[in-house]
């Protein structure tokens, strides 16, 4: 376009020459006319100012050839002409290293990006793995690590799944600037999660997908990489064992999705470390305190013991005195109750000095239920509880403790009946698993259930929610079943009540 304007103008200008006989007048524009010229290297391409160049100089010779005057001939047809081809190439080089320099211009602050990135990601990392090392536990380094990723990635809602083999899993949240309506649903995020840890990898979800009933989310490495991300979920790995998952829900997009997912990663790697870390400490502290509880167990049973025989004893002696009356009485009936009680507790403390590796003997395990069945029968009818079992047809035999297995079923029993209070069902599943080579058994009540956000709690000594509550019955249980080789969990997603699962292999 710019081509065609110029050579509009020049030709004017030529008419002009043309039809004007005045010398002057050709000399003045002669110079307009190369000072176009020259112009046009400024806007056109090489091949466009050529052509020009030539038409004005063919023109030019055309018309003073007619003329005959050899002073203007030389100037218009071999000087001007020179000079403009020289500024057109001194122009053409100077466009050329304007291109070179605004490319290296370009290059610089491409440069610089990345370095301001590489930067922040690093005090990203260096933040997140000085809270792994300030923090006093796992919840307050989520929280911690959860913050920077917030002011650094502008995320609002993580959670960490934490799995592990022999106790129910722990959960935690973390949620920045959402009321608790606007968090995402769980049911979603724990398909998610499910997916994760079902296969190691980590999952991207566009921001589109979330709308979705959809269950096969995308994998990491199959998004593509210029798709904003809306949420994130990765594993975390440690040995090649998945223990937990991070979940992120992010809030802007300033991120390339690429950066994010490099950061994440390393962010999950360290807080793998910090759970396995975690985790062993945990188990270290549970074994201190069971042989501490174990030491203790048996001095309380010797100091304890003696005088609530002797208090007993006397308690049943004031029952058969007649100068009792009725209110008299119920005392006794107390201090009786109060006296068996305390019995009992120290009973199950004593049983945790004790390991019950021992004594194992080839047992079935319907006739092990019936006996302890047996010994809750008055408290199920009290309360009115149907008792339902199923076992699987051959089931085979197992080779345990049953003093010890007796005791599990009596405190899962115990705590089943404490949970429906009144009528309600306590239902028992055998089952065989044959891949695992084990026998599962599922007790589950239609009691009041669990509060999912109690369940790490569940198993620890001294952990209960009754007002006469020892907290001993699940934390002996594990220990016992622990002895056999086996796991209890808890399923708090029985749809109502509780259900225990515990595996013991054959
Ligand atoms: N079947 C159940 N239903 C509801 N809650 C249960 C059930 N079993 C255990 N629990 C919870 O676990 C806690 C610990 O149980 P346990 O170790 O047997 O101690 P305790 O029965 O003395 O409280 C209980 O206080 C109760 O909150
Ligand atoms: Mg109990």
């Amino acid at each position: 376009m710019k081509t065609i304007c110029l050579t509009f103008l020049i030709f004017l200008i030529n008419a002009f020459i043309y039809g004007s006989d005045n010398l002057q007048d050709y000399y003045i524009v002669i110079h307009l006319y190369y000072a176009l010229i020259t112009l046009s290297g400024r806007y056109d391409n090489r091949l466009g100012q050529f052509l020009m160049l030539g038409i004005t100089t063919t023109i030019n010779f055309i018309y003073l050839a007619f003329v005959y005057n050899w002073v203007h001939f030389t100037a218009s047809v071999m000087i001007y002409p020179f000079i403009s081809l020289c500024i057109l190439q001194t122009l053409q080089k100077l466009k050329k290293t304007e291109t070179e320099v605004k490319k290296q211009f370009l290059r610089a602050d491409q440069d610089n990006q990345d370095l301001e990135r590489r930067i922040r990601d690093i005090s990203t990392l260096f933040d997140v793995s000085a809270s792994a090392n300030s923090a006093h536990d796992l919840k307050n380094f989520f929280q911690q690590v959860i913050k920077v990723l917030a002011t650094r990635m502008g995320l609002y809602q993580a959670h960490l799944n934490i799995y592990n083999k022999d106790r129910p899993n722990q959960y935690l949240e973390a949620v920045f600037g959402l009321t608790k309506a606007e968090t995402r649903d769980r049911k979603q995020i724990d398909v998610i999660q499910e997916q994760v840890l079902k296969y190691g990898r980590p999952i991207g979800v566009p921001h589109r997908w979330m709308r979705k009933d959809d269950e096969n989310f995308p994998f990491a490495d199959s998004v593509v990489s210029k798709t904003p991300i809306a949420f994130w979920c990765l594993p975390l790995i440690v040995d090649e064992e998945v223990v937990g998952t991070l979940a992120i829900d992010k809030g802007s997009d300033e991120f390339s999705t690429e950066d994010e997912l490099r950061i994440l990663t390393v962010v999950a790697s360290i807080m793998a470390q910090r759970v396995k870390i975690q985790q062993v400490i945990d188990s270290l502290v549970q074994s201190e305190r069971l042989a501490t509880l174990g030491k203790m167990a048996t001095t309380v049973a010797h100091e304890v013991r003696n005088p609530l025989g002797g208090i007993r004893g006397a308690a049943q002696l004031l029952q058969s005195e007649e100068n009792f009356d009725a209110n008299g009485r119920d005392y006794i009936d107390v201090i009786l109750k109060e006296v068996d009680r305390l019995n009992r507790v120290i009973e199950q403390l004593l049983t945790f000095g004790k390991s019950k590796a021992e004594n194992f003997e080839l047992c079935n395990l319907k006739s092990l239920v019936f006996d302890a069945l047996k010994v809750c029968d008055p408290q199920l009818k009290q309360h009115q509880i149907e008792v339902k079992q199923n076992y699987q047809q051959y089931l085979p035999e197992i080779k345990v403790n049953p003093e010890a297995i007796e005791q599990i079923l009596l405190n899962l029993f115990r705590n089943a009946i404490e949970s429906i209070e009144n009528d309600g069902t306590l239902t028992i599943n055998a089952t065989f698993d044959l891949k695992q080579a084990a026998i599962k058994l599922r007790i589950e009540d239609t009691g009041r259930g669990i509060n999912p956000e109690i369940t790490h709690k569940l198993f620890d000594p001294f952990y209960t929610t009754k007002p006469k509550g020892t907290g001993l019955g699940l934390a002996i249980s594990r220990q016992m079943v622990e002895d056999h080789n086996g796991t209890i969990e808890v399923d708090v997603t029985s749809p109502k009540g509780t259900a225990f699962l515990i595996t013991i292999p054959i």
